[in-house]
């Protein structure tokens, strides 16, 4: 039994010719440009960006939109290579698995639950910030007390209060569990109608906003380099070089979600020709879209107002505190938000039971997570303990954490996908590839050192949460996922 068996291409193909049997095939191009914004434009944009601009970089954090774009562009090509020629779900993990051995695709794998299930989580407690928005600035009742919506390591900016559990966090993620457990089409669906809602919202703060740029709060741009402490204890660096590196860490979370299109290859219509088409169009409009929004949000605001009393609600607080005449936009855009964080927690979820399933249908993982429900047709028990993990990250951990861990995670895994793109060029040389990343190795080893710049860029303290992680990893793997794998041992039933 080998750690770096691979487990070979033809076989992965016909598995997933198979796929009529398990997953359905149902999602066009359209429908894979709609999955990847739906998964896109997020917590990420409407809270990570005050986030960064706040402890990292001010309003260069434009600067650091453009870093992180950089980053996922390079990615992206790669990705879309791999999901033109082994158009399979599983995303990351599957290519790995052919290219780089199981113990590498465990790692991939077992790191991909950082990008969806702990993203998905990210997501669910920034909902829960707009939903005390929605009680309060749009229907004028009382907002849910501090302490049912913050983790309990969590305490307010006053230091008056102390979290206990993030209830509507833990409802929203229970709730699209559910809706997702009925079926992928009907998600897509509902899915259309969020995305048009979410990008036209983006664009209209970008036009009204643009008027309330003061520009005292673009001056400096770039704020010369220092150290802030947050109210919670943690020290940041910024300004400068280190800051925008930050920044672009903790927004790189925005882009989250463009992969994700690869995890619904088993069920995308033409995967060979979409999934291109499906992961680079949707990166490019949201790209266009951030920046915009950055350097809007930061100029209506001040990076004092994202320390205070604009921390949590950024963007509908800018707009309530210093738009003036425009309170109906603050409203739409919180009722917006609240169904665009659905969508993007949905598609997460997908995501990772997508990831499970093709990890528990090679013996890594228990078999339970493929079972596939005999009417909806879903991985319903593999969602079912998603939702466990998911709720209790977003239940009990502040979205800092879990958003700065997301974007570690994921930076990670691209990585290891750009450098299966150079491996797989070597090794399987005659696979017919329908898109082919420009530039091998070049457009990949730069990939691999501007994502590597932004896990730098995160600090010590989330290394040290991607370690632990890895670590954990490697025990349930050595324990359990070695002796079971199907590779390794193809007589294996459960
Ligand atoms: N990109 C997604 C978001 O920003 C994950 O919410």
């Amino acid at each position: 039994m080998s750690l770096f068996a691979k487990k070979p291409l033809s076989l992965l193909m016909s598995e997933s010719s198979e796929s009529e049997k398990g997953l359905k095939r149902t999602l066009t191009a359209g429908s894979l440009i709609a999955l990847g914004i739906g998964a896109i434009i997020g917590a990420g944009l409407f809270v990570r960006t005050a986030a960064a601009a706040a402890q990292n970089a001010g309003p260069s954090v434009t600067l650091g939109f453009i870093v992180a774009a950089i980053g996922c562009a390079l990615a992206g090509l790669c990705y879309a290579e791999l999901s033109s020629s082994i158009p399979i779900a599983g995303s990351a993990y599957t290519y790995s698995y052919a290219t780089m051995g199981e113990l590498v695709a465990w790692v991939i794998g077992w790191d991909l639950i950082l990008e969806y299930a702990v993203g998905a989580a990210t997501v669910g407690i920034a909902w829960s910030e707009y939903l005390n928005n929605l009680l309060v600035s749009v229907l004028g009742v009382k907002a849910i007390p501090y302490e049912w919506c913050h983790s309990p390591f969590e305490h307010s900016v006053d230091g008056q209060f102390h979290g206990i559990i993030n209830l509507p966090a833990l409802f929203i993620v229970t709730a699209l569990t559910l809706l997702l457990i009925k079926g992928t089409q009907e998600s897509a669906f509902v899915n259309g109608i969020i995305v048009i809602t979410k990008v036209s919202i983006v664009i209209l703060i970008i036009v009204f906003g643009w008027h309330f740029i003061n520009p005292d709060n673009h001056t400096p741009y770039i704020p010369p380099a220092s150290t802030y402490v947050d109210h919670q204890g943690l020290s940041h660096h910024f300004g400068g070089i280190m800051g925008i590196l930050g920044a672009a860490g903790v927004v790189f979370f925005a882009f989250i979600g463009f992969d994700a299109v690869s995890t619904a290859a088993q069920e995308a219509k033409n995967p060979k020709r979409d999934m291109p088409i499906g992961i680079l169009g949707s990166l490019a409009v949201c790209t266009i879209l951030y920046i915009l929004f950055a350097h809007v949000l930061t100029g209506v605001a001040s990076t004092e107002d994202f320390r205070t009393t604009g921390k949590e609600a950024s963007v509908a607080f800018a707009i309530n505190k210093y738009m003036i005449g425009y309170s109906w936009l603050g409203k739409l855009v919180t009722v917006a938000i609240l169904g665009g964080f659905s969508s993007v927690i949905l598609v997460m979820l997908l995501g990772q039971s997508r990831v499970f399933y093709s990890m528990s249908k090679d013996g890594l993982l228990p078999k339970a997570f493929s079972a596939v429900h005999p009417k909806y047709q879903t991985p319903y028990k593999a969602s079912l303990f998603i939702l466990i993990l998911v709720g209790l990250f977003a239940a009990f951990v502040p979205g800092d954490i879990v958003g700065d861990m997301t974007s570690i995670g994921t930076l990670f895994a691209f990585m290891l996908v750009c450098a299966a793109v150079i491996v797989l060029r070597k090794t399987n040389p005659e696979l017919k590839r329908e898109f082919k990343t420009p530039w091998v190795p070049v457009v990949p080893i730069l990939g691999i050192i501007v994502c590597g710049a932004m896990i730098f860029g995160l600090g010590w303290t989330n290394w040290l949460r991607l370690l632990v992680w890895l670590l954990i990893g490697f025990i349930i793997y050595f324990a359990y996922s070695r002796k079971r794998s199907k590779l390794n041992f193809p007589t294996n039933n459960d």
